[in-house]
Protein backbone atom coordinates (compact mmCIF):
# COMPACT_ATOMS: atom_id res chain seq x y z
CA UNK A 1 0.00 0.00 0.00
CA UNK A 2 1.30 3.02 -0.62
CA UNK A 3 0.87 6.02 1.60
CA UNK A 4 -2.11 7.59 0.22
CA UNK A 5 -3.68 3.71 1.17
CA UNK A 6 -4.14 2.81 -2.67
CA UNK A 7 -1.97 -0.26 -3.68
CA UNK A 8 1.28 0.66 -5.46
CA UNK A 9 1.19 -0.72 -9.17
CA UNK A 10 4.61 -2.43 -9.18
CA UNK A 11 4.91 -2.92 -12.84
CA UNK A 12 3.40 0.46 -13.99
CA UNK A 13 4.02 2.03 -17.43
CA UNK A 14 5.89 5.53 -17.20
CA UNK A 15 5.93 7.65 -19.83
CA UNK A 16 9.98 7.26 -19.66
CA UNK A 17 9.18 3.53 -19.77
CA UNK A 18 7.09 3.90 -22.95
CA UNK A 19 8.79 6.21 -24.95
CA UNK A 20 11.90 3.49 -24.37
CA UNK A 21 10.20 0.72 -25.33
CA UNK A 22 8.74 2.43 -28.69
CA UNK A 23 11.91 3.16 -29.22
CA UNK A 24 13.56 -0.37 -29.57
CA UNK A 25 11.05 -1.52 -31.88
CA UNK A 26 12.48 0.87 -34.29
CA UNK A 27 15.70 -0.43 -35.75
CA UNK A 28 18.39 2.19 -35.68
CA UNK A 29 16.99 4.44 -33.32
CA UNK A 30 19.48 6.39 -31.77
CA UNK A 31 17.83 7.45 -28.60
CA UNK A 32 18.05 11.07 -29.40
CA UNK A 33 13.91 11.29 -29.74
CA UNK A 34 13.64 9.52 -26.23
CA UNK A 35 16.25 11.88 -24.34
CA UNK A 36 14.52 14.75 -26.05
CA UNK A 37 11.49 13.58 -24.69
CA UNK A 38 12.54 13.17 -21.06
CA UNK A 39 13.88 17.03 -21.07
CA UNK A 40 10.54 17.83 -22.11
CA UNK A 41 9.30 15.71 -19.67
CA UNK A 42 11.17 17.72 -17.08
CA UNK A 43 10.51 20.73 -17.86
CA UNK A 44 6.67 20.02 -17.72
CA UNK A 45 6.84 18.50 -14.45
CA UNK A 46 8.80 21.80 -12.91
CA UNK A 47 5.89 23.95 -15.06
CA UNK A 48 3.35 22.09 -13.37
CA UNK A 49 4.55 22.57 -10.16
CA UNK A 50 5.12 26.03 -10.32
CA UNK A 51 1.20 26.50 -11.94
CA UNK A 52 0.39 24.36 -8.32
CA UNK A 53 2.03 26.72 -6.22
CA UNK A 54 1.54 29.89 -8.23
CA UNK A 55 -0.33 31.65 -5.67
CA UNK A 56 1.65 30.50 -2.81
CA UNK A 57 4.62 32.16 -4.61
CA UNK A 58 2.95 34.76 -6.02
CA UNK A 59 4.00 33.42 -9.60
CA UNK A 60 1.05 35.14 -10.91
CA UNK A 61 0.90 38.56 -13.31
CA UNK A 62 3.54 40.19 -11.22
CA UNK A 63 6.82 40.25 -13.22
CA UNK A 64 9.82 42.23 -11.16
CA UNK A 65 8.65 41.68 -7.73
CA UNK A 66 10.78 39.92 -5.51
CA UNK A 67 10.33 36.98 -2.78
CA UNK A 68 10.89 36.81 0.89
CA UNK A 69 14.62 35.68 -0.21
CA UNK A 70 14.85 38.83 -2.29
CA UNK A 71 15.34 37.09 -5.27
CA UNK A 72 12.79 38.78 -8.75
CA UNK A 73 10.03 36.11 -9.21
CA UNK A 74 9.21 35.18 -12.79
CA UNK A 75 5.94 35.66 -13.93
CA UNK A 76 4.81 32.10 -14.37
CA UNK A 77 4.63 31.95 -18.93
CA UNK A 78 8.55 33.37 -18.57
CA UNK A 79 9.19 30.84 -16.13
CA UNK A 80 7.80 28.35 -18.13
CA UNK A 81 9.94 29.71 -21.08
CA UNK A 82 12.74 29.59 -19.68
CA UNK A 83 12.83 26.26 -18.52
CA UNK A 84 11.32 24.79 -21.63
CA UNK A 85 14.37 26.71 -23.48
CA UNK A 86 16.85 25.46 -21.15
CA UNK A 87 15.79 22.03 -20.52
CA UNK A 88 15.44 21.80 -24.64
CA UNK A 89 18.64 23.53 -25.40
CA UNK A 90 20.61 20.79 -22.67
CA UNK A 91 19.37 18.25 -23.83
CA UNK A 92 21.70 17.79 -26.21
CA UNK A 93 18.94 16.38 -29.26
CA UNK A 94 17.89 19.78 -30.55
CA UNK A 95 18.95 22.36 -33.26
CA UNK A 96 16.46 25.28 -33.31
CA UNK A 97 13.34 26.13 -31.02
CA UNK A 98 10.61 28.24 -31.60
CA UNK A 99 8.71 29.56 -28.73
CA UNK A 100 5.22 31.86 -28.41
CA UNK A 101 7.31 33.83 -26.42
CA UNK A 102 10.44 34.60 -28.55
CA UNK A 103 9.74 36.80 -31.47
CA UNK A 104 13.32 34.99 -33.38
CA UNK A 105 13.88 31.42 -33.60
CA UNK A 106 16.76 30.16 -31.05
CA UNK A 107 19.44 28.25 -32.19
CA UNK A 108 21.27 26.10 -30.25
CA UNK A 109 25.09 26.57 -29.68
CA UNK A 110 26.95 24.37 -32.44
CA UNK A 111 28.63 22.00 -29.48
CA UNK A 112 25.05 20.94 -28.24
CA UNK A 113 23.25 20.49 -31.25
CA UNK A 114 21.46 17.59 -32.29
CA UNK A 115 18.76 16.66 -35.22
CA UNK A 116 15.39 17.89 -33.55
CA UNK A 117 13.32 21.06 -34.22
CA UNK A 118 10.87 22.14 -31.26
CA UNK A 119 8.10 24.55 -31.64
CA UNK A 120 6.33 25.46 -28.25
CA UNK A 121 3.76 27.39 -26.68
CA UNK A 122 5.13 27.00 -22.89
CA UNK A 123 2.17 28.25 -21.29
CA UNK A 124 -1.37 28.58 -23.07
CA UNK A 125 -4.12 30.25 -21.98
CA UNK A 126 -2.85 33.20 -20.73
CA UNK A 127 -6.15 34.75 -19.72
CA UNK A 128 -6.82 31.89 -17.81
CA UNK A 129 -3.60 31.87 -15.03
CA UNK A 130 -4.70 34.46 -12.87
CA UNK A 131 -7.77 33.03 -11.99
CA UNK A 132 -6.70 29.55 -11.70
CA UNK A 133 -8.56 27.71 -14.44
CA UNK A 134 -6.85 25.14 -16.33
CA UNK A 135 -3.95 25.67 -18.55
CA UNK A 136 -1.53 23.71 -20.61
CA UNK A 137 1.68 23.46 -22.36
CA UNK A 138 2.07 22.61 -26.35
CA UNK A 139 4.84 21.00 -28.31
CA UNK A 140 5.64 20.29 -31.62
CA UNK A 141 8.85 18.18 -33.07
CA UNK A 142 10.35 17.97 -36.21
CA UNK A 143 13.45 16.76 -38.05
CA UNK A 144 16.32 18.95 -39.25
CA UNK A 145 16.00 17.60 -42.79
CA UNK A 146 19.81 18.28 -43.90
CA UNK A 147 22.99 18.13 -42.45
CA UNK A 148 24.02 22.04 -42.90
CA UNK A 149 23.46 24.73 -40.24
CA UNK A 150 19.76 25.07 -38.90
CA UNK A 151 18.10 27.81 -40.32
CA UNK A 152 14.25 29.34 -39.97
CA UNK A 153 13.71 27.02 -42.70
CA UNK A 154 13.70 23.82 -40.64
CA UNK A 155 11.08 25.35 -38.74
CA UNK A 156 8.44 26.21 -41.53
CA UNK A 157 7.78 22.39 -42.48
CA UNK A 158 4.09 21.39 -42.89
CA UNK A 159 2.58 19.34 -40.05
CA UNK A 160 2.60 16.41 -42.03
CA UNK A 161 6.03 16.24 -41.46
CA UNK A 162 6.09 16.24 -37.92
CA UNK A 163 7.97 13.37 -35.60
CA UNK A 164 5.84 13.97 -32.60
CA UNK A 165 3.40 16.44 -30.93
CA UNK A 166 1.65 16.99 -27.89
CA UNK A 167 0.34 18.95 -25.02
CA UNK A 168 0.12 19.12 -21.33
CA UNK A 169 -2.77 20.45 -19.47
CA UNK A 170 -2.73 21.54 -16.03
CA UNK A 171 -6.28 21.14 -14.88
CA UNK A 172 -7.44 19.17 -12.17
CA UNK A 173 -4.59 16.90 -12.78
CA UNK A 174 -1.64 17.24 -14.70
CA UNK A 175 -2.08 14.75 -17.67
CA UNK A 176 0.48 14.82 -21.01
CA UNK A 177 -1.35 13.73 -24.15
CA UNK A 178 1.92 12.43 -26.82
CA UNK A 179 1.67 11.13 -30.55
CA UNK A 180 4.89 9.84 -31.70
CA UNK A 181 2.71 8.85 -34.71
CA UNK A 182 1.38 5.33 -33.86
CA UNK A 183 -1.90 6.69 -31.99
CA UNK A 184 -2.56 8.80 -28.88
CA UNK A 185 -1.60 7.84 -25.50
CA UNK A 186 -2.57 9.84 -22.15
CA UNK A 187 -0.30 9.72 -19.09
CA UNK A 188 -1.15 11.41 -15.99
CA UNK A 189 1.01 12.86 -13.34
CA UNK A 190 1.36 10.57 -10.30
CA UNK A 191 2.15 13.29 -7.93
CA UNK A 192 3.74 10.64 -5.17
CA UNK A 193 6.23 9.76 -7.62
CA UNK A 194 6.53 12.31 -9.54
CA UNK A 195 6.23 10.14 -13.04
CA UNK A 196 3.45 10.26 -15.73
CA UNK A 197 1.75 6.94 -15.70
CA UNK A 198 -0.17 5.46 -18.71
CA UNK A 199 -3.92 5.85 -18.12
CA UNK A 200 -5.61 6.38 -21.26
CA UNK A 201 -3.47 3.98 -23.86
CA UNK A 202 -4.61 4.78 -27.67
CA UNK A 203 -6.67 7.64 -27.35
CA UNK A 204 -9.64 7.34 -29.83
CA UNK A 205 -12.01 10.63 -30.41
CA UNK A 206 -15.68 9.62 -30.96
CA UNK A 207 -16.83 9.82 -34.76
CA UNK A 208 -19.25 12.25 -33.45
CA UNK A 209 -20.09 14.49 -30.20
CA UNK A 210 -22.86 16.73 -28.86
CA UNK A 211 -20.56 19.72 -27.96
CA UNK A 212 -20.02 22.90 -29.50
CA UNK A 213 -16.59 25.07 -28.90
CA UNK A 214 -16.39 28.46 -29.97
CA UNK A 215 -16.14 31.84 -28.41
CA UNK A 216 -19.60 33.23 -29.40
CA UNK A 217 -18.97 36.47 -27.78
CA UNK A 218 -17.37 37.04 -31.60
CA UNK A 219 -20.90 35.97 -33.47
CA UNK A 220 -21.06 39.42 -35.53
CA UNK A 221 -17.63 39.13 -36.86
CA UNK A 222 -17.75 35.50 -38.17
CA UNK A 223 -18.23 34.74 -41.94
CA UNK A 224 -22.15 33.43 -42.75
CA UNK A 225 -21.02 29.68 -43.35
CA UNK A 226 -19.61 29.67 -39.47
CA UNK A 227 -22.88 31.06 -38.11
CA UNK A 228 -25.23 28.88 -40.22
CA UNK A 229 -22.95 26.07 -38.38
CA UNK A 230 -23.52 27.16 -34.83
CA UNK A 231 -26.86 27.94 -35.13
CA UNK A 232 -27.90 24.31 -36.56
CA UNK A 233 -26.60 23.27 -33.60
CA UNK A 234 -29.15 25.28 -31.50
CA UNK A 235 -31.90 24.91 -33.63
CA UNK A 236 -34.00 21.43 -32.71
CA UNK A 237 -35.71 21.45 -36.13
CA UNK A 238 -31.94 20.78 -37.69
CA UNK A 239 -31.39 17.60 -35.20
CA UNK A 240 -30.19 16.97 -32.27
CA UNK A 241 -29.48 19.97 -29.84
CA UNK A 242 -25.56 20.24 -28.92
CA UNK A 243 -24.63 21.59 -25.22
CA UNK A 244 -21.95 24.85 -25.37
CA UNK A 245 -18.21 24.56 -23.55
CA UNK A 246 -16.04 27.07 -23.79
CA UNK A 247 -12.84 27.13 -21.52
CA UNK A 248 -10.61 29.87 -23.54
CA UNK A 249 -7.20 27.40 -22.87
CA UNK A 250 -6.95 25.94 -26.04
CA UNK A 251 -5.27 22.90 -24.65
CA UNK A 252 -8.34 22.13 -22.23
CA UNK A 253 -11.27 23.17 -25.04
CA UNK A 254 -8.84 20.56 -27.25
CA UNK A 255 -8.53 17.73 -24.17
CA UNK A 256 -12.28 18.12 -23.40
CA UNK A 257 -12.89 17.31 -27.31
CA UNK A 258 -10.41 14.22 -27.69
CA UNK A 259 -12.04 12.55 -24.50
CA UNK A 260 -16.00 13.57 -25.29
CA UNK A 261 -16.24 14.42 -28.64
CA UNK A 262 -17.70 17.13 -30.47
CA UNK A 263 -15.82 20.37 -32.16
CA UNK A 264 -13.37 23.08 -31.10
CA UNK A 265 -13.61 26.45 -33.55
CA UNK A 266 -11.09 29.26 -33.68
CA UNK A 267 -12.42 30.49 -37.21
CA UNK A 268 -11.64 33.62 -38.89
CA UNK A 269 -13.27 37.11 -38.16
CA UNK A 270 -13.75 40.24 -39.99
CA UNK A 271 -11.27 41.63 -37.37
CA UNK A 272 -8.88 38.57 -37.35
CA UNK A 273 -9.12 37.34 -41.43
CA UNK A 274 -6.32 34.33 -39.96
CA UNK A 275 -7.82 33.68 -36.81
CA UNK A 276 -6.04 33.84 -33.65
CA UNK A 277 -4.37 30.75 -32.75
CA UNK A 278 -0.89 30.52 -34.22
CA UNK A 279 -0.15 27.34 -36.69
CA UNK A 280 3.57 26.16 -35.79
CA UNK A 281 2.72 25.69 -31.97
CA UNK A 282 -0.94 26.02 -31.50
CA UNK A 283 -2.97 24.38 -34.46
CA UNK A 284 -0.64 21.75 -36.10
CA UNK A 285 0.40 20.07 -32.72
CA UNK A 286 -3.50 19.82 -31.77
CA UNK A 287 -4.19 19.01 -35.19
CA UNK A 288 -1.96 15.90 -35.25
CA UNK A 289 -3.08 14.74 -31.76
CA UNK A 290 -7.09 14.95 -33.03
CA UNK A 291 -5.93 13.25 -36.46
CA UNK A 292 -4.06 10.29 -34.97
CA UNK A 293 -7.28 9.98 -32.47
CA UNK A 294 -9.20 9.58 -35.56
CA UNK A 295 -10.21 12.95 -35.55
CA UNK A 296 -10.19 15.79 -38.16
CA UNK A 297 -8.48 19.54 -38.51
CA UNK A 298 -9.22 22.05 -40.96
CA UNK A 299 -8.55 25.32 -41.71
CA UNK A 300 -11.87 25.24 -43.67
CA UNK A 301 -10.60 25.04 -46.83
CA UNK A 302 -7.46 22.01 -46.40
CA UNK A 303 -6.12 19.56 -43.64
CA UNK A 304 -4.17 21.73 -41.26
CA UNK A 305 -1.61 19.86 -41.16
CA UNK A 306 -0.90 20.33 -45.02
CA UNK A 307 -0.33 24.50 -44.73
CA UNK A 308 2.92 25.07 -45.78
CA UNK A 309 4.33 27.65 -43.21
CA UNK A 310 5.78 30.80 -44.48
CA UNK A 311 6.35 32.97 -40.84
CA UNK A 312 6.81 31.17 -37.63
CA UNK A 313 4.32 33.47 -35.68
CA UNK A 314 1.96 32.72 -38.37
CA UNK A 315 -2.17 32.41 -37.87
CA UNK A 316 -4.47 29.78 -39.12
CA UNK A 317 -7.96 29.01 -38.47
CA UNK A 318 -8.82 26.39 -37.25
CA UNK A 319 -11.81 23.64 -36.96
CA UNK A 320 -11.24 20.34 -35.31
CA UNK A 321 -13.04 17.65 -33.75
CA UNK A 322 -15.37 14.57 -33.99
CA UNK A 323 -14.50 13.21 -38.03
CA UNK A 324 -18.08 13.98 -38.49
CA UNK A 325 -19.00 17.23 -36.64
CA UNK A 326 -15.83 18.69 -38.60
CA UNK A 327 -17.38 17.46 -41.92
CA UNK A 328 -20.58 18.85 -40.94
CA UNK A 329 -18.89 22.53 -40.68
CA UNK A 330 -16.48 21.44 -43.84
CA UNK A 331 -19.83 21.01 -45.85
CA UNK A 332 -21.49 24.17 -44.75
CA UNK A 333 -18.12 26.16 -45.88
CA UNK A 334 -17.93 24.58 -48.71
CA UNK A 335 -21.64 25.04 -49.48
CA UNK A 336 -21.38 29.24 -48.95
CA UNK A 337 -17.87 29.06 -51.01
CA UNK A 338 -19.98 27.98 -54.16
P1 LIG B 1 -2.56 32.86 -25.53
O1 LIG B 1 -1.48 32.19 -26.31
O2 LIG B 1 -2.36 34.33 -25.34
O3 LIG B 1 -2.82 32.17 -24.23
O4 LIG B 1 -3.88 32.76 -26.43
C1 LIG B 1 -4.30 31.53 -26.89
C2 LIG B 1 -5.61 31.16 -26.26
C3 LIG B 1 -6.02 29.75 -26.52
O5 LIG B 1 -5.62 28.91 -25.48
C4 LIG B 1 -7.52 29.85 -26.58
O6 LIG B 1 -8.10 28.84 -27.37
C5 LIG B 1 -7.75 31.22 -27.16
O7 LIG B 1 -6.59 31.96 -26.88
C6 LIG B 1 -8.92 31.94 -26.58
O8 LIG B 1 -9.05 33.17 -27.21
P2 LIG B 1 -10.34 34.09 -26.99
O9 LIG B 1 -10.21 34.64 -25.62
O10 LIG B 1 -10.26 35.13 -28.07
O11 LIG B 1 -11.55 33.22 -27.14
MG1 LIG C 1 -0.76 30.45 -26.79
Amino acid sequence: MSSTGQPLDTNCMTLTRYVLAEQRKVPGATGDLTQLLNSLQSAIKAVSSAVRKAGIAKLFGIAGETNVQGEEVKKLDVLSNELFINLLRSSFTTCLLVSEENEAVIEVETDRQGKYVVCFDPLDGSSNIDCLVSIGSIFAIYKKSHDCTPSVADALQPGNKLVAAGYALYGSATMMVLSTGQGVNGFMLDPAIGEFVLTDPNMRIPSRGKIYSINEGYAHLWEPAVAEYVASKKDPAKGKIYGARYVGSMVADVHRTLKYGGIFMYPATKDAPKGKLRLLYECNPMAYIITQAGGLASNGKIPTLDIVPDSIHQRAPIFLGSKDDVQDVLDIIKKHSV
